[in-house]
């Protein structure tokens, strides 16, 4: 991802003492409770508040949006593609305005920079001008098997990832440092929170000079990293049990996204700065990473999915002055294809300011 939470800093928590949600500009942030007014009411992945499909459609976190403003997304379905032929090509959707859900149409989506297909394979291609590429997929896995056959960028300040990505922001991670040629790194985030201490790294040979297979195998009870078939590292669920006695453990549905992006460059934190390894030389650019195969083997069966549901929808219990609503998502058999064009809202604000400034402080303290 391109690290927001990276660049997530005390100065930002305490200016929001002063700003109500309504005046905050455009910006909304679970870590800080910023949450989005009602006339721009759905939070972006990238913690933007608006009313496009890139707010509301997909990426869009219920935290911090108004009520039910984020649309239902699509459930997983199994996925193959061995090669990026002409057919897979056209699965994906080079512009994310035009998407509205058609999900059986579309695998992908260009959420972001230029891709093009090379040998039967996808290549995400960064510039200075376009600052970077990112693919998603369109449905949302609640477990299940992810493999893609890449080639990673081995270039300083560039780096290439295969991560999966719920909207409430729990993080599975296979991070390529492009400074670090032959290694890769694991790591996975609960819920957005700012802890840096869970990766890991993976040797590999060759990273870019060769392909690679690059696996992620997630259940319910435990998650693994593979690379070329192997499994490098095991997380089990049963051992991230946080301070709250809840499991700090990746377990909403997730969409599996591809990238190419700049670290080296002015407008990152200086912690992923330097976790990059230093200044991209963009004349050493166009950087690529490129894409042979993929394929999503979804879980056999999710919690509770029935015959007729479809799609994943997001509820939000009722937050009070002490404490924010939580998040809790359910199978249903609502569509998640826009019926005609625009977006039905139907938009209040449940919460307070102060259950926004506990909201911040609980998180805070980790
Ligand atoms: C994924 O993990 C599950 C649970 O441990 C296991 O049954 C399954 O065989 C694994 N899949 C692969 C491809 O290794
Ligand atoms: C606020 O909500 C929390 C969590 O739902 C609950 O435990 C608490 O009792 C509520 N407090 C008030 C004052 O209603």
């Amino acid at each position: 991802m391109y690290n927001a939470k990276r660049a997530f800093s005390l100065g930002a928590l305490f200016a929001l003492a002063a700003t109500t949600a309504a005046a905050n500009g455009g910006s909304c942030s679970a870590a800080t409770g910023l949450t989005c007014p009602t006339d721009i009411p759905c939070c972006s992945e990238f913690g933007h508040c608006g009313d496009t499909n890139a707010h509301c459609r997909f990426g869009c976190d219920p935290r911090v949006s108004a009520q039910d403003a984020c649309e239902n997304v699509p459930m997983c379905k199994n996925l193959n593609i061995n090669a990026f032929d002409r057919l897979a090509w056209k699965g994906i959707m080079q512009n994310p305005d035009e998407y509205h859900g058609e999900a059986d149409e579309y695998d992908f989506t260009l959420d972001k920079g230029d891709i093009a297909r090379e040998d039967n394979m996808l290549t995400m291609i960064m510039t200075e001008d376009n600052k970077g590429t990112k693919l998603s997929s369109t449905r949302y896995m609640l477990y299940g098997e992810f493999n893609a056959r890449m080639k990673v960028t081995g270039n300083q300040g560039v780096i290439s990832t295969m991560i999966l990505m719920s909207d409430i922001h729990d993080e599975i991670d296979w991070e390529f440092v492009g400074a670090k040629t032959g290694e890769g790194q694991s790591n996975y985030y609960f819920q957005g929170e700012t802890d840096y201490t869970k990766g890991d790294t993976h040797d590999f040979p060759h990273p870019d000079e060769r392909f690679h297979d690059f696996g992620l195998n997630w259940t319910e009870e435990k998650l693994e990293w593979k690379i070329d078939g192997v499994v490098v590292r095991t997380l089990n669920k049963a051992d991230t049990m946080g301070w709250d006695k809840v499991p700090h453990y990746p377990a909403s549905p997730s969409r599996l996204q591809f990238s190419v992006w700049p670290s080296g460059i002015e407008d990152v934190s200086p912690g992923s700065y330097e976790w990059g390894g230093g200044a991209i030389h963009w004349d050493e650019g166009p950087f690529k990473a490129t894409i042979q195969s993929v394929s999503i083997k979804c879980a056999d069966s999710p919690t509770n999915v029935g015959p007729d549901d479809v799609s994943w929808k997001y509820t939000m219990s009722e937050g009070n002055a002490t404490s924010l609503g939580q998040a809790s998502f359910h199978p249903t058999s609502e569509p998640y294809k826009a019926s005609s064009g625009g977006l039905s809202l139907h938009v209040s604000s449940p919460f307070t300011l102060m259950a926004t400034l506990t909201f911040a402080l609980v998180y805070c303290t980790f």
